[in-house]
């Protein structure tokens, strides 16, 4: 037997001023779509923005429902509208945020298990890495350069040939 270790590099950022033009941006227009998450069970709203190679930005947040594995998440919204709409189009960027009303959430948000996944499927699809921002405690901003470093060993279609 022997191991192997896997590690994994994400950057840190100590404010959204430290982030480029566009970046800003998006973090913006995630926070914006997090208003109208529709999270009346968890009141946790999630508002996720991702910008396509082309500068159009999508966005989407979590629905929930009275069955509760019937909701979204809002990672999954967006990227499902985004390939929807433009089948042909790459995502660049996604951008999450979220907010408690139990008060602000102080600490690392990142996708869910299901939601890399799905980001991933994409990611393969368009052979480019996708990068995600996620909000972190203290103003922090966590960016990881891929889905790839969130999911290490992934499942993929390699894996169906
Ligand atoms: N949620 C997201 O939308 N994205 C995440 O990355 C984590 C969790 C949602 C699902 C559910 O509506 C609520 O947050 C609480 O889990």
């Amino acid at each position: 037997m022997k191991k192997i270790q896997i590690s994994i590099e994400i950057q840190v950022f100590d404010s959204v001023r430290e982030l480029s033009i566009e970046d800003q941006i998006l973090i913006e227009a995630s926070k914006k779509s997090m208003k109208n998450a529709y999270a009346p069970y968890s009141r946790f709203k999630v508002g996720v923005a991702l910008r396509m190679n082309d500068g159009k930005i999508i966005s989407g947040n979590n629905q929930e429902n009275a069955a509760y594995p019937s909701g979204l998440c809002a990672e999954r919204v967006a990227i499902f509208y985004a390939m929807a709409q433009f089948p042909e189009g790459k995502i660049s960027t996604i951008a999450i945020s979220a907010l408690s009303d139990k008060g602000n959430i102080n600490s690392l948000v990142s996708p869910c298990g299901a939601c890399r996944q799905a980001i991933s499927e994409y990611e393969i699809k368009q052979g480019e890495p996708i990068k995600i921002m996620m909000q972190g405690e203290d103003e922090k901003i966590y960016v990881s350069t891929s889905i790839e470093l969130l999911l290490p060993l992934m499942f993929n279609k390699s894996n169906l040939e």
